[in-house]
């Protein structure tokens, strides 16, 4: 057995957990080179968390405090000191409602990734794949990006499209979206974790596996 310390990912959902559900199983067959260390939310009874827990993965509720968007600072805090605790390397946003501020950006500046589902720059915020269905776009998909002070403005590390069918409906859209997501995370989850991944502004790039 390797006595190398593995790359730890912490989690942060607010709802069913299927992405996460994604990367555990990508990491503990081996397709993502890391452990996911914990996982966190700001729901007490989102799906995330039991999910985790079947898994042995510790998994905790912390309290978002008194806003529907953000967390507030003490929540931020908080939230900061777990990830710090489980020494992660990488925060994995999956399905997480709120958007960070300077208290969490600044303690995993660079280290915080999100997905988001559409095809970005379009579509960013709620319930994008209604949005897409409802402008009338051909293609959707999905995008993992650095998350940056903006709303699902970061810097782009992977994207994968899916096609707007005739008779979609949103929720058979967002389920083929969900899919694709279940491949795309994983895949740029082990290239950051092998340490492929590359930021130079707004571009980024995937270095070849040595
Ligand atoms: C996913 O479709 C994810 O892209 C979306 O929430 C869903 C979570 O599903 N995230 C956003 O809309 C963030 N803006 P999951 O809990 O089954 O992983």
């Amino acid at each position: 057995m390797s006595d190398l310390r593995r790359f730890r990912i912490g989690v942060l959902g607010s709802g069913k957990g299927s992405n996460f559900e994604a990367i555990a199983q990508a990491c503990a067959t081996g397709i993502v080179p890391a452990e996911v260390a914990l996982v966190l939310s700001d729901c007490p009874d989102a799906g995330i968390l039991a999910r985790a827990k079947e898994r042995g993965i510790p998994a905790r509720y912390i309290p978002p405090g008194p806003f529907k968007t953000k967390l507030d600072d003490a929540a931020e805090r908080a939230y900061v000191e777990a990830l710090q605790a489980a020494a992660v390397d990488l925060v994995a946003l999956a399905g997480f409602m709120r958007v960070l501020k300077s208290t969490l950006l600044n303690a995993f500046a660079g280290r915080i990734v999100n997905i988001h589902p559409s095809l970005l720059p379009s579509f960013p915020g709620l319930a994008a794949w209604k949005q897409a269905l409802d402008y009338g776009v051909k293609v959707t998909g999905c995008t993992v990006h650095f998350v940056d002070a903006g709303v699902d403005s970061g810097p782009i590390i992977g994207q994968q499209i899916v096609p707007v069918l005739d008779d979609d409906t949103p929720e058979s859209l967002h389920a083929r979206i969900h899919a694709a997501e279940h491949e795309l995370y994983p895949r740029c989850l082990a290239a950051i974790a092998r340490g492929q991944v590359r930021v130079q502004g707004r571009r980024v790039t995937f270095q070849r596996a040595a």
